[in-house]
C-alpha cells in the first residue's frame, strides 16, 4: 500500500501532516544518496510529467524536468504562454482537462494565486503547485527545510529571519508553516509596504510562535542562525515607481555577515537581483546554490510520492 501523499495534489504547505513532511524528507535523502552513488533509477519508467509554466522559472522546472527524467520516467511541457492554446482564449481549466489525457502527473505554475488549486479540482491525477502568484510554493518551502536540515543538522532551536518582500514572495509564504512545525523563532524583515500578510502572522501566533517584526536587517542578524534573503517582487507591483523606491531596501554584504551572529547560514529561494553581493558567495555559510542543487532529489522524492513510485 502507498503512503498518504499517493494520488495526492501538492498544492499548500500547511496541509501537509508532519509525518508526511518527515516521509518527504527522508525519501529525498535517499534520491540523493542514490544520484550521488550513480545508481539508474527506473521508478518512473513508463510515467509522463506535464510541466506547464505559465510563468518565467529556472529552478523549479528544470529541476522537475530533471527529477522526471532521472527517475527514468518523460516530460511534456508548456514553457512560454504564447506559445500553448492560452494565447488564444483558452481556460486552465479545459487546459488542465486535456494534458489529463497525455500524464500521470501535473507539475504548474502560473500568475494567478489559488490558479493551483482550480487546476487540480479540474482533474483526477496529481497536481504539484510549483507557485501561484502571490500564494504559495509548497515544493520551494520543502526545499528550504530539506537544506535547512543539512546545513544546520536540526531545525529546532533556530532563530530564522526572512528578509525582503513578505508580502508578494510565495516561497515565504509556504516556508513559516514548515517552519512552524518546529521548536523555531522567526524574525520578519520587510518595509512596512511589503510585511507578511496579517492572516498568515496571526495564524503563526496562534500556533504559539514566537515572532518578531523590524526593518532592521543588520539587527535581526545578530540575533540569528538563518538569514532568509528574497528578492523585491517587481512582477507584482502596480506602481513601478514603487518597486524602484523599495527594490534596494535591503542589500547583504561581507560587512554585514561579519558583523552577524558566528556561523549564520545564508539561504535565498533565487533568483537574486541584487539582495546579495557576489563577495557573498565564497562565504561558507552562503547556502543558496547548495538549496536550489537540493531541488533536484526534493522533487523527485515528491513525484514518486505522489504516483506511489518511492
Ligand atoms: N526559486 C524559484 O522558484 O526559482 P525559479 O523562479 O527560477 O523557478
Amino acid at each position: 500500500m502507498g503512503s498518504s501523499l499517493q494520488g495526492r495534489d501538492i498544492l499548500r504547505t500547511d496541509t501537509l501532516r508532519d509525518e508526511e513532511l518527515r516521509l518527504i524528507l527522508s525519501t529525498a535523502e535517499r534520491f540523493e544518496e542514490w544520484l550521488k552513488a550513480g545508481s539508474h533509477l527506473e521508478n518512473m519508467r513508463g510515467r509522463v510529467m506535464a510541466s506547464l509554466f505559465f510563468e518565467p522559472s529556472t529552478r523549479t522546472r528544470l529541476s522537475f524536468e530533471a527529477a522526471m527524467h532521472r527517475l527514468g520516467g518523460g516530460v511534456i511541457t508548456v514553457d512560454d504562454p504564447m506559445t500553448s492554446s492560452a494565447a488564444k482564449g483558452e481556460s486552465l481549466a479545459d487546459a488542465i482537462r486535456v494534458v489529463e489525457g497525455y500524464a500521470d502527473v501535473i507539475a504548474i505554475r502560473h500568475p494567478r494565486e489559488g490558479s493551483a488549486a482550480e487546476a487540480a479540482a479540474a482533474v483526477s491525477i496529481p497536481v504539484i503547485n510549483g507557485g501561484d502568484g502571490t500564494g504559495q510554493h509548497p515544493t520551494q518551502a520543502l526545499l528550504d527545510i530539506y537544506t535547512l536540515k543539512k546545513e544546520k543538522g536540526a531545525i529546532d532551536g533556530l532563530t530564522v529571519a526572512l528578509v525582503g518582500d513578505l508580502k508578494n514572495g510565495r516561497t515565504v509564504h509556504s516556508l513559516v508553516y514548515l517552519l512552524a512545525r518546529f521548536d523555531v523563532r522567526l524574525i520578519f524583515v520587510s518595509p512596512t509596504q511589503l510585511m507578511m500578510p496579517a492572516d498568515i502572522t496571526d495564524n503563526l501566533l496562534a500556533r504559539g510562535i514566537e515572532v518578531s517584526v523590524t526593518e532592521d536587517l543588520a539587527g535581526a542578524m545578530r540575533e540569528s542562525d538563518v538569514v532568509y534573503m528574497t528578492r523585491i517582487q517587481k512582477e507584482r507591483f502596480e506602481d513601478p515607481t514603487e518597486y524602484q523606491r523599495l527594490k534596494g531596501a535591503y542589500v547583504l554584504d561581507m560587512a554585514m555577515v561579519e558583523q552577524a551572529k558566528s556561523g549564520i547560514t545564508i539561504l535565498h529561494p533565487l533568483p537574486r537581483v541584487n539582495e546579495i553581493e557576489e563577495e557573498v558567495d565564497g562565504y561558507a555559510g552562503a547556502a543558496y546554490f547548495r538549496q536550489a542543487h537540493n531541488g533536484l532529489p526534493v522533487r523527485m522524492a515528491l513525484l514518486a510520492l505522489v504516483l506511489g513510485r518511492e
